[in-house]
């Protein structure tokens, strides 16, 4: 992160540390250091025998320490989904950076451009007009961005919709200066959302089958594709288990969460968010982290000691669960809740409160959202 920044961040929230992991003031998030060390170690090993290498989608944790100790574990570079995550991961000295996203918009090209003149810097791309302007800002500032093709392999998000497409796109890309044609990444993340395991496995291939497709189709045209990016949490042992695949892109396997918890096993929750019991009345508790503190996008947050019990209602500072006899929590009491979904609540806060044996050892900050995107715009 910008350094100022950081030292702000972090200057803040220093109080915290020395604390106990239920003292400290709510809603705070909390990052368990000793699992999430056990989750990077574990993927690390499982990849070691695998084809693919691991590039961390650091959308999910957006914090340049762990970003690191990923990498330090074997990960080649860091995935991110905007432009300014890659600028902070770029001036962390992160060498390899790889926007997983199309980037759009001239303040944001052009602020990319600058940023390759630093470090190495690639992008997905799946339209000639944007390809036209990422290399007229490229050749204006003076830079080289990487561009990989990305491909739609049934997400229906980003992605040329055809193979056909994809050799178009790389023979035009061919005729433009100062770009570096890499390869192609097809994110499966239709996939992510498929419960039933087999029947992930079988889309997850048909979307690889779709990318080696393409990549005949390149080779006959004369385009090597050096790199093939794709995966997320759920399909790391599919994906990353394919000799097609290079690159693999989960991210959120370093904290797991509800939605990916109940997808993959082996890997454990470390991200927490901790509240106050602040409101009861009868059998009902309500703590202070709403939805403007925990994400609560594709599974409910659950109480970490409590996990049995369903949520009623996320309010904006509100969380609403009907208990019975056997929940002792009282007013008061502090509770860590497990986030639905954990991309969603790290961007909700300034920092995280690390914590060994229960104590706040450290805290990191998360790339802030503003203002002026990091002091990097005009900066
Ligand atoms: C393009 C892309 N790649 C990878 C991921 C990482 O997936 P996960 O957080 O499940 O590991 C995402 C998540 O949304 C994504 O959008």
């Amino acid at each position: 992160m910008i350094k100022s920044l950081h030292d702000y961040v972090y200057n803040a929230y220093k109080p915290a540390i020395g604390k106990k992991r239920h003292e400290i003031v709510t809603p705070a998030l909390i990052l368990d250091l000793d699992v999430a060390k056990r989750n990077i170690k574990y993927m690390a090993d499982y990849l070691s025998k695998m084809p693919a290498d691991l590039k961390p989608h650091i959308k999910v944790q957006k914090c340049s320490e762990l970003a690191k100790m990923q990498i330090e574990a074997g990960a080649i570079g860091v995935c991110t989904a905007t432009v300014w995550e890659a600028i902070v991961m770029s001036r962390a000295g992160i060498e390899d950076v790889y926007i997983a996203n199309q980037i759009g918009g001239p303040a944001k090209i052009k602020a990319l451009a600058q940023e390759a003149k630093r470090g190495r810097l690639s992008l997905a791309v799946d339209n000639k007009q944007n390809a036209d302007d990422l290399s007229s800002a490229a050749k204006a500032a003076g830079s080289e961005l990487g561009v990989l093709i990305e491909v739609d392999v049934g997400m229906g998000r980003g992605g040329v919709r055809s193979v056909d497409e994809a050799e178009d796109l790389a023979q035009h890309l061919s005729k433009l200066p100062n770009l570096r044609f890499l390869g192609i990444q097809g994110y499966e993340g239709h996939c992510m959302l498929e419960p039933d395991h087999e029947l992930r496995v079988k889309k997850a291939k048909q979307a690889i089958d779709l990318l080696g497709e393409v990549i005949e189709r390149l080779a006959k045209a004369g385009f090597e594709c050096r790199i093939v990016s794709g995966g997320g949490t759920g399909t790391y042992n599919i994906t990353g288990a394919d000799p097609r695949i290079t690159e693999l892109q989960a991210g959120s396997y370093v904290f797991m969460d509800n939605f990916h918890g109940s997808l993959v096993p082996g890997f454990s929750r470390s991200l927490t968010v901790l509240s106050t019991v602040f409101i009861q009345h009868g059998n009902t508790i309500i703590m202070d982290a709403g939805r403007k503190s925990i994400g609560i996008d594709l599974a409910p947050p659950t109480m970490m000691e409590y996990p049995d019990y369903q949520a009623r209602f996320f309010a904006e500072e509100h969380a609403l669960f009907d208990v019975d006899e056997k929940c002792k929590l009282k007013l008061g009491d502090t509770v860590e809740l497990t986030p639905g979904y954990a991309p969603t609540t790290v961007n909700l806060y300034d920092a995280f409160h690390v914590v060994e044996d229960d104590v706040v050892v450290d805290i990191w900050p998360i790339i802030p959202r503003g203002p002026g995107h990091n002091g990097i715009l005009g900066g």
